[in-house]
C-alpha cells in the first residue's frame, strides 16, 4: 500500500499528461513559457485572485514574498511551531529572527492568542521590529483567518499564508491562497496540487507586488533579464511541470471531494480511539495529510508497530516543534512553553490517504488500528 498513491492518480490523467509532456518537448520551450502562462492564469482563478506567479518551489515562493516585502534584519515573524522549517528558514535567511507560537489543540494552527502574547513580548522587549506572520494552512487545515487579520490589521503586521498544505481547501467559502494579503504554495509531488519534481507559487491582488515578485524570479529582470534592476534570484517553472500541473488542476475540485468521503470514513471508524482531525466551522480541508493523534506516546509506539508489521505505511508529521530544532536552539522563546505543538509532536502520526486509496485499502488500516484496541 502507498501512503499517498501517486501511481493511480497517473493512470487516471495519464493521456492529458503524457499529451502536454509531448507538447513540451516537441516545443523545446522548457522554462516558463505558455504552458506556465496558461497554468498561472487557470491557477488565480481556480483561488480567485488576481495574480499568480509560479516559481520553482514552495521555499522560493516564500522567499520571493519576504524579498518582495523587504523583511530582513532586526524584522520578527511570527511563525506556529509546529510547521515544516521552509515556512519561516527563507526569512531566516534573509537576517530576519523567528518567534514561534503555540499552536491550538484541535485545528493544530497557529494560536491567536498565543500570537498575540508573544507579539506583545516582542514590543515590550523594544529590541526587534515585529513585521510579519505566516500562517500555515497545516495538513490542509485552514488557519483561523478572521482571528489572524484582526490581529495583522492591530498591530500593523504582513500576513502571510503559507498554503503549500492548503491548495483546493477554503475558508469561510474563500479558497486558501487567498485568505490574506499574500500566499504560497507548493507543488512538491505529495501535495493536494504537485507536480512531477519541484514548483511553487505566489499569490497577490497588488499589481506592484505582482510585479516586483516576476523581476525577483528572474534575477531581478527589468524589462529584459539583462537589464537588471534589483538583486533577485533564479526561481522559475519547467515548463513540463505545468504541463503536468495543468490535468491534475482540472480534477482538483473532484479529488477534494473524493478527499472529503475518505476522511469521514477514517473518522467514523477511528473517532472513538484516537482524536481524528477538527476542521474549523465553515471551512474545508484539503487534507493534505490525515493525521491521528493516539492517548500517549506509548499508545503510538504500538499502533505504529502493528501498521509496520502488516506493511501499512505511517509518518510523523513533523515529529519535532520549530522551538526543539537545532537550529534554534538558543532563540528567544519568551516564557511560552508550546505545550499543544510538544503534545502533538509525540502523539501523533498519519496514515495512508490520498483521493485514490481504495475501499479494501482503508478498511485494512482501519482494522489493523481497531486490533489495538478491540483484542
Ligand atoms: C508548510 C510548508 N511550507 C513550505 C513548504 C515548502 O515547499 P517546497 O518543498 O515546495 O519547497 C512545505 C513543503 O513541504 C510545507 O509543508
Amino acid at each position: 500500500m502507498e501512503f499517498i498513491d501517486l501511481k493511480r492518480q497517473y493512470q487516471y490523467l495519464k493521456q492529458d499528461i503524457d499529451k502536454n509532456i509531448d507538447d513540451v518537448i516537441n516545443s523545446t520551450g522548457f522554462i516558463l513559457g505558455d504552458k506556465v502562462e496558461q497554468f498561472e492564469t487557470e491557477l488565480a482563478d481556480f483561488v480567485n485572485r488576481k495574480y499568480a506567479i509560479t516559481c520553482s518551489d514552495g521555499t522560493a515562493a516564500l522567499q520571493l514574498i519576504y524579498m518582495a516585502y523587504g523583511i530582513g534584519a532586526g524584522d520578527v515573524v511570527f511563525c506556529p511551531d509546529m510547521t515544516f522549517i521552509a515556512s519561516i528558514e527563507p526569512a531566516c535567511l534573509l537576517g530576519a529572527t523567528p518567534v514561534f507560537c503555540d499552536i491550538e489543540k484541535d485545528s493544530y494552527n497557529i494560536d491567536p492568542d498565543s500570537l498575540e502574547r508573544q507579539i506583545n513580548y516582542v514590543i515590550e522587549e523594544g529590541k526587534l521590529r515585529p513585521r510579519a506572520i505566516v500562517a500555515v494552512d497545516f495538513l490542509g487545515n485552514p488557519a483561523d483567518f478572521s482571528r489572524l487579520r484582526q490581529i495583522a490589521e492591530k498591530y500593523q503586521l504582513l500576513l502571510i499564508e503559507d498554503a503549500a498544505q492548503g491548495m483546493g481547501a477554503s475558508y469561510r467559502g474563500a479558497k486558501c491562497c487567498s485568505c490574506s494579503e499574500i500566499a504560497a504554495t507548493s507543488f512538491f509531488p505529495s501535495k493536494p496540487l504537485g507536480c512531477y519534481g519541484d514548483g511553487g507559487a505566489v499569490f497577490t491582488d497588488d499589481e506592484n507586488i505582482d510585479k516586483i515578485i516576476r523581476s525577483l524570479r528572474v534575477h531581478g529582470k527589468g524589462k529584459t533579464k539583462y537589464d537588471n534592476v534589483r538583486i533577485g534570484i533564479n526561481s522559475r517553472l519547467d515548463a513540463i511541470q505545468a504541463a503536468v500541473l495543468l490535468p491534475k488542476l482540472h480534477v482538483l475540485e473532484e479529488e477534494i471531494a473524493k478527499r472529503q468521503k475518505i476522511a469521514r470514513t477514517y473518522s467514523e471508524n477511528l473517532g472513538q480511539y484516537l482524536k481524528c482531525p477538527v476542521i474549523n466551522k465553515e471551512c474545508i480541508s484539503a487534507y493534505a495529510q490525515y493525521v491521528v493523534v493516539a492517548e500517549s506516546e506509548e499508545q503510538r509506539t504500538t499502533i505504529l508497530e502493528t501498521l509496520k508489521e502488516n506493511c501499512i505505511p505511517t509518518i510523523l508529521y513533523y515529529p519535532t516543534p520549530m522551538h526543539l530544532l537545532p537550529v534554534f536552539e538558543g532563540n528567544e522563546t519568551y516564557g511560552e512553553k508550546f505545550e499543544n505543538a510538544v503534545w502533538y509532536s509525540k502523539q501523533s502520526f498519519g496514515i495512508p490517504f490520498s483521493p485514490y486509496i481504495s475501499e479494501e485499502e482503508q478498511m485494512l488500516v482501519i482494522k489493523m488500528i481497531q486490533s489495538v484496541f478491540v483484542k
